[in-house]
């Protein structure tokens, strides 16, 4: 599997970009034969559709993509993606100019038809490449298919290979591969160093638990990333019925996600201090798990009552976003797949997420609308603090009435953050239900190219 552009070659079938109104044009343009041919296969244009050519040899000689109309295009992203992948196997370059909303996105598309999940499959798929068209900016988008395919092979691998113990050496080998410092916390040292939430939530796998954290980048804003490693999630002693329980390998989107979105940060050098902390455990049933109406006490001093051991992924993402407060960064982002009712508002396509700030937000939505990365804002809803607070401790990890359960577990991460202002949250899906164009079935990005975009504009960066 590869997710590169192809070197430039002699054999690259050159391929015309066609949709519903451009078709007729594109076609005057092209020898008589190929235009017989496009009539005799009554190709039109249409979105996901391709037809290739013969010279007189029966060889192809080019390729037409259909991109369809305009509201075939909003309902799908990546129509240029659609369209290739009904190509066979083989090298193209593209010929024509498209009016495409961003076509630097709709070649990225293109690079992500490349990925497939075939660690454990004896048969591969097809390799339909492309020659990077001349206008593209080849190590940046590049950087971006390697760092979607990263996060989609952590989410998709099984919790049999990718419990705490294989997350953070895939964290590790990240940070070798950019000369990033690594520090792992494991097991008992999480108490002794102050993690009581993250050991409470872990310490009944069989793997530690453990919190990961990476270092990159000496000068610039500071930034950490915090990410959800919850490698599965059985509920706890609340344990989840199967249906719900089938897909939890994923709970550790968030941390698959914030190491791609590094993984782009290293790449492309972008000028800041960058943190990663990944709390990494499985939520476990043994005699040693954690219990409903236990109370813990935060790494931040706040105890928190326990009222369903299912609601563990804001306990861990606390302690570890107080150890990201502690530094007085520039910027917070944690990313996690944390609650049910996220999914149920806005489904798998869009990442919802919060911002205090009307600063962050913007440019956050507007870069997300560009890089074909749709994201979408939520309140921090002041009134609902009422809802995550307990009658004999500080907090509650699981309010009743289960009204706005995105929105008081983003109320909960908030309680452990000093500068709510400069603290972004994302309460993602990080699963693609069936495929579509350059988004393969299973684990997937959400938000990615939306915050990397931003982050210049976020943190004024020169
Ligand atoms: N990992 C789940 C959230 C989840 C479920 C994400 C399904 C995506 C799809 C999380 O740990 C959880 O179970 N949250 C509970 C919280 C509740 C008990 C307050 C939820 O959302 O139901
Ligand atoms: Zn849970
Ligand atoms: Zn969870």
């Amino acid at each position: 599997m590869s997710l590169n552009f192809a070197a430039p070659s002699m054999d690259a079938t050159p391929v015309y970009l066609t949709d519903a109104q451009s078709l007729k044009d594109v076609l005057q343009a092209l020898p008589e034969p190929v235009q017989t041919w496009a009539d005799a296969q009554q190709f039109k244009g249409a979105f996901g559709t391709s037809l290739l050519c013969p010279d007189a040899q029966g060889k192809p000689e080019l390729a037409l993509l259909g991109l369809g109309d305009e509201r075939a295009r909003r309902r799908q992203r990546f129509c240029l993606a659609a369209a290739a992948a009904s190509l066979p196997s083989g090298i193209y370059k593209l010929e024509n100019d498209f009016p495409f909303q961003n076509k630097h996105y709709e070649v990225l598309g293109w690079l992500l038809l490349g990925y497939s999940f075939d660690k454990y499959k004896s048969s591969k798929g097809k390799n339909i490449k492309l020659v990077a068209p001349d206008w593209v900016d080849v190590t940046r988008i590049e950087a971006m298919a390697s760092a979607e395919a990263l996060t989609r092979d952590l989410v998709n691998i099984p919790a049999s290979d990718m419990g705490p113990d294989a997350l953070a050496d895939r964290a590790a080998q990240l940070s070798a591969e950019f000369g990033a410092t690594f520090e792992v916390i494991v097991g008992e040292d999480l108490l002794q160093r102050d993690f009581p939430m993250i050991h409470a939530v872990g310490r009944a796998s069989a793997t530690a638990p453990r919190l990961i954290d990476i270092r990159h980048g000496t000068s610039g804003p500071k930034v950490v990333l915090v990410g959800k490693g919850v490698c599965f999630d059985t509920g706890g002693l609340n344990l989840k019925p199967g249906g719900s329980m089938g897909l939890m390998k994923k709970d550790m989107g968030g941390a698959a996600n914030v190491l791609g979105l590094a993984k782009m940060i290293m790449a492309l050098k972008l000028p800041v201090q960058l943190r990663v902390l990944i709390p990494a455990v499985e939520n476990s049933v043994s005699s040693a798990s954690f219990r409903p109406q236990d109370i813990l006490t935060s790494r931040k001093g706040l105890s928190v009552e326990i009222n369903n051991t299912d609601a563990e992924g804001r306990l861990v993402l606390a302690d570890a976003l107080s150890y990201a407060d502690e530094e007085d960064p520039d910027l917070i982002i944690s990313m996690a797949t944390l609650t049910g009712a996220a999914r149920v508002a806005l489904g798998p396509d869009l990442a919802p997420f919060y911002a205090s700030s009307d600063d962050i937000a913007a440019p956050l939505i507007k870069a997300g609308e560009a890089s074909l990365d749709p994201v979408w804002r939520m309140p921090f809803w002041d009134p609902y603090e009422t809802m995550i607070e307990s009658q004999i401790a500080d907090l509650d990890n699981a309010p009743s009435g289960g009204f706005a359960g995105s929105i008081t577990a983003a109320l909960f991460l908030r309680r452990f953050v000093s500068k709510p202002e400069r603290f972004i949250h994302f309460d993602i899906y990080s699963w693609n239900p069936a495929a579509k164009p350059a988004r393969s079935k299973g684990g997937i990005g959400q938000g990615l190219r939306a915050i990397l975009t931003a982050l210049p504009d976020i943190l004024e960066l020169k």
